[in-house]
């Protein structure tokens, strides 16, 4: 089975939940620490095995790309200055990926964003990873979009993650209907219907997409035949239906710690939590909070 060598990542949303902030800076590039939330969904693909990663980005793309470029001012500084850590963590980031820059013209939907892409994937299977969602996975765990390709490569079939949701929260996400077996720890779902944020009692199912999937690239051909659905956009769930209908679509439950840095809380406890692990600031940060803590 073809190995999966390409990943999309989709980052022309407005970020209107994090206005004002993003009306100059795209969502993706706000930090989490130190490093732009883009930066660790691009870790998470080359960790898999990725090597070509397609930004579909929108307003804002510029600092985007600049961000995996080199900066000839910067490097030369840190060079002269004998700052040879921060250059070579630069250096690092440029040699992480291939990135390849493309702009979606107009807003009409996930399911648009990724069907953009097709004339760089081509017919190879790809990934796609949201580009504010933040999988934290240990150094010795395989990454979810690793587990994704990886359970790819041995069915041949179209994978997505998924993790399970209070009821009251399927309204949401894109929620995953089908039957379920176990691999191990993993739950398995030979899927057959998926529903975009439904409404109250429309689905009893609790799998949720938190927006990592790794697709054949039939799922191309099913993107141009989706007509506008919820909201009146190109949905990537609509497309979902039609390959589980066809070649058959696996959705599994995965190991890693989720953040939906989109989010405001989300965006937040991804900062705390990362902020405690970081080792410059974790001794300080940990009795900032506990005496923080101590006054709430
Ligand atoms: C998108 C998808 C949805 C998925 C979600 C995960 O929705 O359409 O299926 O569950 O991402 O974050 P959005 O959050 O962009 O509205």
């Amino acid at each position: 089975m073809a190995k999966v060598r390409k990943a999309v990542i989709p980052a022309a949303g407005l970020g209107t939940r994090f206005l004002p902030a993003t009306k100059t800076v795209p969502k993706e590039m706000l930090p989490i620490v130190d490093r732009p939330i883009l930066l660790h969904v691009v870790e998470e693909a080359a960790r898999a095995g990725i090597e070509d990663i397609v930004l579909v980005a929108g307003r804002g793309k510029t600092a985007i790309e600049d961000f995996f470029d080199v900066s000839y001012e910067l490097e030369d500084k840190l060079e002269r200055d004998g700052k040879h850590e921060w250059l070579n963590s630069l250096k690092q980031i440029r040699s992480m990926a291939n990135i390849i820059s493309i702009r979606q013209k107009q807003p009409l939907g996930l399911g648009h964003a990724v069907g953009a892409a097709a004339p760089v994937v081509g017919k190879e299977p790809f990934a796609v990873l949201l580009g504010d969602e933040i999988m934290i996975s240990r150094t010795d765990q395989q990454t979810v979009t690793e587990q994704l390709a990886r359970r790819f490569e041995s069915t041949g079939l179209s994978t997505v993650a998924v993790m399970e949701v209070p009821l009251e929260d399927t309204s949401k996400y894109g929620i995953v209907e089908g039957d379920v077996t176990r691999d191990g720890t993993a739950q398995i779902v030979k899927v057959k219907n998926v529903i975009e944020k439904p409404s109250q009692g429309q689905t009893t199912s609790r799998f949720a997409l938190p927006g990592r999937y790794v697709f054949d690239a039939e799922i191309f051909e099913h993107i141009r035949n989706t007509k506008p659905g919820k909201l009146g956009e190109i949905q990537l769930t609509d497309a979902m239906v039609a390959i589980a209908k066809s070649k058959g679509l696996l959705a599994t439950t995965f190991e890693a710690r989720r953040y939906d840095a989109g989010d405001k809380l989300g965006y937040l406890m991804a900062t705390i939590e990362l902020g405690l692990e970081h080792p410059e600031l974790k001794t300080s940060l940990r009795s900032y909070i506990k005496k923080l803590a101590e006054k709430l």
